[in-house]
């Protein structure tokens, strides 16, 4: 059902020019994709919501944009290049490379699924008087399932812990994990893979001009802490935020743009004075979490996952997870790293990266509370919570983008009713009062009906309709894309109208 959703989305994007597989021509690449022309009105418009929610409404954040390489030693001092792996595995038969940590969590995801399984059952068995925590607490085949669970999480996590990749190699062996492809055993052993893309500086090769593509945009906040801070005047608390490409040479990426090996993300760093970073924590979830459901995607979508295992930097984390059409997956980040990044480029440049607070009259190094969004992420989730098939009363059906509005790549579209009679001339004048501010489509090919329906499947909020009364009494007909409701509208009151309705305002009225 799931799966089929995603195909659906995949074959709505390709057909109505949202994303197109990259280099297609060439029977494309794997896990590259380009956004079309609808698809890149889309990406602008999530920017421009994350960008106005973050930057414009906090007068304490401001915006960066800091190039994709960087001087090498960035990430060394990050981390990156001793720690940013992924265990991988090959299959001797098939050919095929997997990550040996996925591998393990899809064979616990299938015990899982088992126990969930239990639990419906049981559901329906005893009705209303079903408690399923007491259900889980007490079954005993539950019971044993959840405690394979846990024996499979403690091993591994101990095998990685110890990097004792000869461990998890084991424990594939001992749970009889095959090739979800072909169902062969024949492993070889686990090693570890960089998954930062690597390439030479100008004409110098070798290691010393190896330079990196940036595997996140955090590290081009953190090296200009102290130019932001000092030409900005900015006092503590402040964040950053910045949109851009990441590169990742992930090993298995797939499920259309949810993993690439080319994304974007929209990250902001807030820099705090220690001690107040638990607070700042809790604001940012809760914030993020407030942006995620204003957009009115639907209930019930997002799900805070808290990280029980901390990165080594971390004093807290957790994702905001959606229910993409493959289940609840990680849609952003939000973590609190410490002083880790800005202490860890303090010791690799010598350059001391310290806020002087004057109120206090101590120098510090700030604690950092980040909130990270993959961009194409945030993109799959609008367009798959937003495509609808739909019956309608008079037992047709129609396919409709539901996205936001004022998401939406074309605001509005202006239809002659007709191809004659001064309608397509009255109507290029409707356009143009409307073009300045919105993205706006013109179309008087094909009957009305077939013109709406072609608006709904793009998610078109609004179709403003120029018909033969419109010469007389300077008036539209409005079409709503949800409703289907029309109203009628003086020309000389549609800018203020289309603006009501589809203004990036309306998202924050709604919060
Ligand atoms: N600076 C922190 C950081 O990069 P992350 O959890 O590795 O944290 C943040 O990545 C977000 O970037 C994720 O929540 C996800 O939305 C997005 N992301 C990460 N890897 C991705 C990939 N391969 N393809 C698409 N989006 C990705």
């Amino acid at each position: 059902m799931s799966d089929d959703l995603l195909k659906k989305v995949i074959s709505h994007a390709k057909e109505y020019g949202f994303v197109f597989p990259s280099s297609e021509i060439y029977d494309g690449l794997s896990a590259a994709y380009d956004y079309g022309q609808l698809g890149a009105e889309l990406k602008n418009n999530i920017k421009h919501y994350w960008w106005t929610a973050m930057v414009r409404m906090h007068d304490n954040i401001v915006g960066l944009d800091a190039s994709i390489f960087m001087h090498p030693t960035t990430w060394k001092a990050s981390g990156h290049v001793d720690a940013f792996n992924d265990p991988l595995i090959d299959n001797k038969d098939s050919k095929k490379r997997y990550r040996a940590d996925v591998l393990i969590e899809d064979h616990i995801g299938k015990i899982e699924a088992k126990i969930q399984k239990d639990v419906a059952k049981a559901a329906q068995r005893f009705g209303d008087a079903f408690d399923e925590a007491e259900f889980r607490s007490t079954n005993g085949r539950v019971l044993e399932r959840q405690k394979q669970i846990d024996d499979i999480n403690s091993q591994f996590k101990a095998a990685m812990g110890a990097e004792d990749l000869s461990a998890v190699k084991q424990l594939i062996e001992e749970l009889g994990i095959a090739d979800p492809d072909t169902g062969s055993r024949n492993w070889t052993d686990v090693r570890q893979f960089n998954l930062m893309f690597k390439t030479e500086l100008g004409a110098v090769s070798g290691e010393s001009g190896v330079i990196y593509l940036r595997p996140e945009t955090a590290q081009g906040i953190f090296v200009n802490f102290l130019n932001v801070q000092k030409s900005g005047r900015m006092k503590i608390p402040f964040g950053i935020a910045q949109i851009g490409k990441a590169f990742r040479n992930e090993i298995i990426a797939r499920q259309f743009i949810f993993r690439m090996r080319e994304f974007e993300q929209m990250e902001m760093q807030f820099f705090v004075k220690p001690g107040t970073q638990n607070e700042w924590y809790a604001y940012w979830k809760e914030a993020r979490l407030q942006w995620h459901k204003s957009l009115g995607l639907g209930d019930n979508l997002h799900r805070f996952h808290d990280h029980i295992k901390l990165a080594h930097y971390a004093d807290a984390a957790c994702d905001i997870e959606f229910n993409f059409p493959m289940g609840f997956k990680e849609l952003e980040g939000i973590h609190s790293r410490t002083d880790f990044d800005l202490k860890q480029h303090e010791a690799h440049s010598n350059k001391k990266l310290r806020y002087f607070d004057p109120e206090s009259q101590e120098s510090y190094v700030p604690y950092v509370v980040e909130t990270s969004i993959g961009l194409d992420r945030m993109f799959l989730a609008t367009l798959s919570a937003a495509l609808q098939e739909e019956t309608l009363e008079d037992g047709s059906t129609r396919t409709v983008l539901r996205i936001p509005a004022p998401l939406s790549p074309v605001k509005a579209a202006i239809l002659p009713l007709i191809k004659k009679d001064g309608l397509p001339e009255k109507a290029r004048e409707v356009m143009a009062l409307l073009q300045m501010d919105h993205n706006v489509q013109y179309d008087e090919k094909d009957a009305i009906g077939r013109r709406y329906r072609r608006q709904d499947a793009i998610g078109t909020p609004l179709c403003i309709t120029v018909d033969h009364d419109t010469l007389t009494d300077h008036a539209v007909t409005i079409r709503d894309r949800d409703t289907m409701a029309q109203e009628r509208v003086a020309i000389d009151q549609l800018a203020a109208v289309v603006a009501g309705k589809v203004s990036l305002a309306q998202l924050f009225k709604a919060s």
